[in-house]
């Protein structure tokens, strides 16, 4: 059941591609909690099918498009205001893609082409979607937009190879990028950092299973899953959250600021 948090509001969904997607649990929460929304994804994605399942559950126009294509990208930003009838408030980026991890190439062989695309898909697609929208006046004011990153980011992870660049990056531009629409239209852009989520995108990384285990372990509260994301995307979509922005809020059962835990050192001695 929900508590109206999102009673009214607009938004966009972008990245929902099967029911493990985090982006999949956001769309349903955020019409849950009231809100009417749409959804975009690459044609490609599309063309798997699954997304038609939910556009119907949540009668939910999806809008397809390449997130590095700027055209595109206004595409999505103008009919989105025309089928949802007004502004938008709260746009999610839930896009993440590396051809150097699907091509197994390690990091100190990457392919310089797939690391561009690495970093188009996975990060700059934010600034773009944000630079669309900014030019098109599509946001409401106090309107709020997210991009999920992850812990890499700020501290190395084995096998999360060129994927830690991007991310980096992602978060460097919602501080940049919420300066300036912070000062200008009242808008305001974060990024959710979460545990290990056993998605398409996330079994994609190297020691994909081994990581869910240890940050498990290693999180007091254990890992966060995707349905517990999307609550604190509803959240941060709300108006409970307006003053909050330019923030990399981590939502990963404690993990970010554990040192050793005791399920860690009993494991380790267990093996040794
Ligand atoms: N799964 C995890 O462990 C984890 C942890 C922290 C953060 N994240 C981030 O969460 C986000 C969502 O990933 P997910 O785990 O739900 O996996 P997912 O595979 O379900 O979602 C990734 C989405 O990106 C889309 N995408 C890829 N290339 C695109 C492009 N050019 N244009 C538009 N969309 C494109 C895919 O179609 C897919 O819908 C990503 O940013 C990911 O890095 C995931």
């Amino acid at each position: 059941m929900g508590h109206n948090l999102l009673k009214g509001k607009r938004g966009i969904i972008f990245g929902a591609l099967n029911e493990k997607s985090i982006a999949w649990k956001v769309a349903e929460k955020a019409v849950e909690e009231g809100a009417t929304i749409t959804l975009s994804n690459t044609a490609m994605a599309l063309r798997m099918g699954e997304l038609n399942g939910l556009s119907e559950k949540l009668n939910a126009k999806i809008i397809p498009a390449d997130a590095t294509n700027v055209e595109e990208l206004e595409e999505v930003f103008k009919q989105s205001m025309e089928v949802l009838g007004g502004k938008i408030d709260f746009v999610l980026h839930s896009i993440g893609m590396s051809p150097n991890v699907r091509k197994g190439r390690a990091y100190d062989d990457l392919d310089y082409r797939n690391l561009d695309k690495t970093l188009d898909i996975s990060a700059l697609s934010f600034h773009k979607m944000m630079q669309a929208a900014k030019k098109l006046d599509a946001v409401a004011e106090g309107g709020s937009i997210l991009a999920l990153t992850h812990i890499a980011a700020q501290r190395t992870f084995t096998g999360y190879n060129d994927m830690a660049d991007a991310k980096a990056l992602l978060e460097s531009i919602a501080r940049s990028f919420g300066y300036v629409y912070g000062r200008d239209k009242k808008v305001r852009v974060n990024t959710i950092s979460q545990s290990p989520t056993l998605t398409t995108a996330g079994q994609g990384i190297g020691g994909m299973n081994a990581f869910f285990d240890f940050a498990e372990k290693m999180s007091p509260l254990g890992n966060a899953n995707a349905e517990e994301c999307a609550e604190y995307c509803v959240v941060m979509f709300s108006d409970l959250t307006r003053m909050v922005t330019m923030q990399n809020l981590f939502h990963d059962g404690g993990f970010s600021n554990m040192g050793l835990t005791q399920a860690i050192v009993e494991d380790y001695i267990e093996k040794k």
